[in-house]
């Protein structure tokens, strides 16, 4: 699968999948551009990009900030001649009961999850029309399509990526015949340092609701970034994909 001469744009550079997908990125070729509200983890992505031989660079910024990611998108559109791919994998969940959460966490959940998205796709997404070409790739979650049965207690977090399905199914039709596919990936549970502090127990209980009774690779979730980011992709769009193991079936 090749990437050559495709620049792409990927939210959460620094977290743990989104720092294999730019990786995976790289290695197909692709030209990388983070994007990062954490200074260190965005550099520490970045340098090992570049100590590849790849061509990169990351911003730092809050995607809430839609100014100060305008300015860094279109820096990179500026400097590269455009941008052809944009993953967005920048979020993260909170843990609390229903009946504890408040209006303030609900709408940090939505902001962090949902709106962020929109203000990355809704910035490179007039680059990629002026081009006629694109490719978006955004992580939803299992706890999208299977509700609390994988993180209790995230209500905010299932709601805000249940809108990321919405927001890929309804902006997939409107760029339909444009040469840009908008699609989602709905991972389960994946190896990542966050998943290190769970007990034997709990991850034993885990591993039971899991037909394959293993955890995700987030290498595999990179290459599955990068076969949608081909060209072949063209015919796939509007969808969701499911990479779980079978856990949300
Ligand atoms: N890890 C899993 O098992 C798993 C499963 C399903 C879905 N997901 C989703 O995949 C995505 C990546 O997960 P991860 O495990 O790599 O998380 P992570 O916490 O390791 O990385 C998330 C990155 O996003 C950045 N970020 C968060 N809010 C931001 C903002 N407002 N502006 C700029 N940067 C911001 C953080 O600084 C961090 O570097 C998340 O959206 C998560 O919800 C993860």
């Amino acid at each position: 699968m090749s990437l050559a001469d495709r620049r792409a744009v990927v939210t959460g550079s620094g977290g743990a999948l989104g720092s294999r997908i730019c990786l995976a990125l790289a290695a197909s070729g692709a030209r990388v551009a983070g994007l990062d509200v954490s200074p260190a983890a965005a550099a520490a992505t970045t340098d090992r990009l570049t100590g590849t031989g790849a061509t990169a660079r990351h911003g730092v910024v809050d995607l809430l900030d839609f100014a100060a990611v305008a300015a860094e998108i279109d820096a990179v559109a500026d400097d590269w001649g455009g941008i052809d791919i944009l993953v967005n994998t920048a979020g993260g969940g909170l843990v609390r009961p229903f009946a504890e959460l408040t209006l303030e966490e609900w709408n940090s959940q939505l902001a962090r999850n949902l709106t962020s998205v929109f203000t990355a796709t809704r910035l490179v997404v007039p680059h990629m029309l002026e081009q006629q070409w694109g490719r978006i790739v955004t992580l939803s979650s299992i706890a999208a399509v299977r509700g609390g049965r994988l993180v209790r207690h995230a209500t905010a977090y299932a709601s805000a990526k249940s809108g990321l399905i919405g927001l890929t199914k309804a902006l997939a039709i409107e760029l339909a015949e444009t040469g840009i596919t908008v699609n989602a990936i709905a991972p389960g549970a994946q190896q990542t340092p966050g998943r290190d502090r769970d007990t034997p127990e709990r991850r034993e209980a885990l591993l039971a609701q899991i037909p394959t009774r293993t955890l995700g690779r987030p290498e595999d979730l990179a290459a599955t970034v990068v076969f949608l980011c081909q060209d072949a992709a063209q015919y796939i769009t509007g969808i969701t994909l499911a990479q779980d193991g079978g856990h949300s079936i």
